[in-house]
């Protein structure tokens, strides 16, 4: 059986890249009979840039409201917030004196981000550690990343092997499972989208910033009735992510037959992704409006998770002599 753990950053709310890229992928993953999901939102972990509960308090709804608008089943997996569980932070403690200081120095995230960050605080430094904590305090043996995030895991092995041999076996050793990403939803300007880009395509906002969004798509400048090549127009790029294949068919075909302009496509493309996503979009509004119903699906989930913090801690305790 395969316990599947995976952070999610809560940075605000999530973008069409994140749904199709981590969102979709992982709902349809704890979906598969066998494997067991650990879902949670890393607010610890956004303290390090964030210092604004207003902020850090509407990061976690929105993300939260985004996850549960697409399906995710909270009886099947355990879906809480990592600050409900501040034994984490225990563990990271007892963590972070099993490993060297000189092998956090070598972080390349840390040192991505201490280049371009004003607040190069410590915590930013122990984020790997903390990060480890969050696996093996749940015995997750699977961790699903993208490829920056390789190294955070192998410094998790690493925790885990030296606390394993100093002490016998206490931690399950997790295997990262490379999130193939080839295939990245680019955003309004062709490139990969992404949050720190003014690129975004915010499928949860209202329709009329939505239709902003699509109308900044880039395109080149091919008169209506010119052939146009689907391979190099943004907007079909997009669209062929979220369209039936029928209806990608018929988009081709009006391209490659200089049947439509960019404005009209640009139409389609805001059409379909309000049909598409509109239980999603419907259900996103209501949560945000009704932030009791999503905190209590959090705090359902840390009740499960506690129980499984609880054991793997005591079991650690034992083995560092802090049990009575
Ligand atoms: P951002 O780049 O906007 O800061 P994050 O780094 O927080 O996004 O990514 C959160 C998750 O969403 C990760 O699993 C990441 O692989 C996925 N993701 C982010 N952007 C894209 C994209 N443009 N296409 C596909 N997946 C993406
Ligand atoms: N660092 C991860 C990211 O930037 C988020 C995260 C925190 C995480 N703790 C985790 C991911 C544990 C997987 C497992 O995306």
């Amino acid at each position: 059986m395969a316990r599947i753990l995976t952070g999610i950053q809560s940075t605000g709310v999530p973008h069409l890249g994140n749904i199709l890229g981590a969102i979709i992928p992982a709902i349809k993953r704890s979906k598969v009979k066998g494997n067991e999901s650990f879902l949670f939102i890393a607010d610890f972990h956004s303290l390090t840039q964030i210092k604004n509960a207003e902020s850090l308090k509407k990061n976690t709804l929105y993300t939260a409201s985004a996850w549960l608008s697409f399906g995710l089943d909270t009886k099947k997996s355990v879906f809480y917030r990592q600050s409900d569980i501040p034994q984490v932070t225990e563990l990271s403690w007892y963590l972070s004196c099993f490993y060297p200081y000189q092998r956090l120095t070598l972080s390349h995230s840390f040192k991505d981000k201490s280049d371009n960050l004003k607040d190069v605080n410590s915590g930013l430094f122990n984020y790997p550690v903390l990060m480890a904590a969050d696996i093996l305090l749940y015995d997750a043996n699977l961790v699903p990343v993208g490829k920056d995030q390789l190294q955070h895991l192998e410094i998790t092995r690493d925790i885990a092997s030296r606390f394993n041999n100093q002490f016998g076996e206490t931690f399950v050793t997790p295997k990262a499972e490379l999130e193939q990403n080839s295939n990245f939803v680019i955003g309004t300007d062709g490139n990969k989208m992404s949050k720190s880009k003014n690129n975004l395509i915010d499928i949860f906002q209202d329709d009329n910033l939505l239709e902003k969004q699509i109308m900044k798509i880039e395109t080149n400048s091919i008169p209506v009735d010119e052939a146009k090549n689907p391979k190099n127009c943004n907007i079909f790029k997009i669209f062929s992510l979220i369209a039936e294949k029928k209806d990608v068919d018929v988009m081709r075909k009006r391209y490659l037959s200089g049947n439509i302009g960019f404005g009209e496509a640009k139409k389609v493309l805001l059409n379909e992704i309000k049909t598409k996503f509109k239980i999603e979009r419907d259900k996103f509004n209501f949560l945000i409006n009704n932030p009791e119903i999503v905190e209590q699906e959090l705090e359902n989930g840390s009740k499960k998770a506690k129980i499984f913090a609880n054991e793997v801690l005591k079991r650690v305790r034992l083995k560092l002599g802090y049990n009575k």
